[in-house]
């Protein structure tokens, strides 16, 4: 998979891209990540990407010309393209399962008030990460990044599956336990030491339950 990132910052991407799970995943050959800085696409000589709305009104709007000739630098064959923008459909496990699956995405980055509405006729996705306004549109681009990548085969280890993970079975995930038996007067639950997988199987699926009826109620209508 390529995944590309319009961006004017893209020293943003530099830490987050080659470290942990989604370096490795580069290293292995599984992804590229590509950042295009759309101010190099400006078409003028000042290099400008933003401009003053038309009818007035607070804010600066993104031009469309630096979008539209970086998306055509690209030539890609039928990517998705994703524009981020609080406006968007709520980004969720199961869209970061479908992107799992494609050869190209594209994300486009704003920072400014707005997009020039004709922008809007380059992509596929409109996506929010959340009921929340960033300052630009890079951190939710990583955010789908690490959330679409680490489904890809290849990408997790058997000790890192994702098969289990919340959301993916619909529910939250169970408690887990690890070493010590007791911490600080803490016990782990009598069930997970016996070694009769069923019951232990009983036990979590019941926990899962218990913590989205508790937490996420939403999720079981
Ligand atoms: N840009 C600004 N806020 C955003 C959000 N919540 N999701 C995606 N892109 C954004």
């Amino acid at each position: 998979m390529n995944i590309h990132y319009l961006t004017l910052f893209p020293k943003m991407y530099d830490g987050i891209l080659n470290t942990s799970i989604l370096g490795r995943a580069k290293e292995k050959g599984i992804v590229d990540y590509h950042t295009i800085n759309f101010r190099d696409f400006s078409g003028n000589k000042h290099n400008k990407v933003d401009d003053y709305p038309y009818g007035g009104g607070a804010g600066m709007v993104l031009k469309p010309e630096p979008v539209f000739n970086a998306m055509e630098s690209l030539e890609l064959d039928d990517p998705r393209v994703i524009l981020l923008c609080p406006q968007g459909r709520p980004f969720d496990q199961k869209m970061a399962e479908e992107l799992s699956t494609e050869n190209d995405i594209v994300f486009i980055c704003g920072h400014y008030e707005g997009y020039d509405e004709r922008i809007r006729s380059l992509v596929t996705d409109e996506v929010s990460i959340g009921d929340y306004v960033l300052t630009g549109g890079e951190l939710a681009s990583m955010t789908m990044t690490d959330a679409v990548v680490r489904l890809i085969p290849g990408v997790l280890n058997r000790e890192e599956s994702h098969q289990e993970d919340s959301f993916s079975t619909g529910l939250l995930e169970h408690p887990h336990y690890t070493r010590p038996r007791e911490y600080r007067g803490m016990k782990v639950p009598e069930v997970l030491l016996n070694g009769n997988h069923k019951l232990i199987e009983e036990w979590r699926h019941e926990e899962s339950l218990k913590r989205t009826r508790e937490r996420r109620p939403d999720l079981l209508e």
